[in-house]
């Protein structure tokens, strides 16, 4: 089996303003800046990215975006490119289910931002998973290989791709995936790439992503298609998001 860098990529979603997201973003360098051996990652809101890409310039810890707009400019009040983007990020949240539900995101919508993104020189972060009642009725694994193949759809630039596995139900609630559950669907994950472009289904990076903790961490990271975490709740907690970290570089 190939060699996968672990990654551990902090989604911040709608919290922390300028002002505590530095003192956050300091807070995490002081303490993971030296960690080596994983990939760094962390997602602040747009209006915070200049201020934290600033101070992690020459750091070992890279910038997201947790959204962007599938065109590269027009007439889309209130969006943001990739145009503006790039040169300040280096990966960005895709599909994630929030947008899903709340903004009404389509898998075809994903797609086209999939390709935006990776056209840029940006790596979509590529977010799927079920909700309780598909999850409930078994069939998560067919929901999340549709879902996978038509987030995928148009996509070539294989190279530059992450894709987290996030069940709905264990986003925000507490109660993660187990570590069989989490493996099975990120197992499906790689199955879907490994049907869309065979050569690349053993580099690309599946991660899991779901009420993650520096007590569950470790038993999710040793399955052998988990590379990595998608980090809500705990990567608002300096201390907290650098022990995930930490466990990530010595698993
Ligand atoms: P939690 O870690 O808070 O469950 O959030 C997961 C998530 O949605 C990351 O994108």
């Amino acid at each position: 089996m190939k060699y996968r860098k672990p990654v551990i990529a902090g989604n911040w979603k709608m919290n922390t303003d300028i002002e505590s997201g530095i003192k956050l973003v300091k807070e995490i360098l002081d303490l993971s800046d030296s960690i080596a051996n994983v990939e760094k990652i962390v997602c602040p809101p747009f209006v915070s990215l200049t201020s934290i890409a600033r101070a992690l310039n020459g750091s070992s810890i890279q910038l997201g975006a947790q959204n962007v707009n599938a065109n590269e400019n027009g007439s889309f009040t209130g969006e943001i490119s990739t145009t503006m983007l790039c040169g300040l990020i280096s990966h960005v949240i895709i599909g994630h289910s929030e947008r899903r539900m709340f903004n009404g995101e389509s898998s075809n919508q994903v797609a086209a931002k999939a390709i935006t993104v990776s056209n840029a020189g940006i790596v979509p972060i590529l977010c799927v998973g079920e909700d309780l009642s598909i999850r409930k009725s078994g069939k998560a694994a067919n929901f999340v290989t549709k879902q996978l193949k038509a987030s995928l759809k148009g996509f070539l630039n294989w190279e530059s791709l992450i894709i987290a596995y996030e069940p709905i139900w264990a986003i925000g609630t507490g109660e993660a995936a187990t570590s069989g559950q989490a493996q099975e669907m990120a197992a499906i994950c790689r199955k879907v790439i490994y049907q869309l472009s065979p050569d690349v289904a053993d580099s690309v990076r599946v991660l899991y992503g779901g009420s993650v903790n520096s007590g569950n961490v470790a038993e999710l990271l040793i399955q052998p298609d988990i590379d990595g975490a998608l980090v809500g709740g705990a990567s608002l907690k300096a201390k907290e998001f650098s022990n995930l970290i930490r466990i990530a570089s010595s698993n």
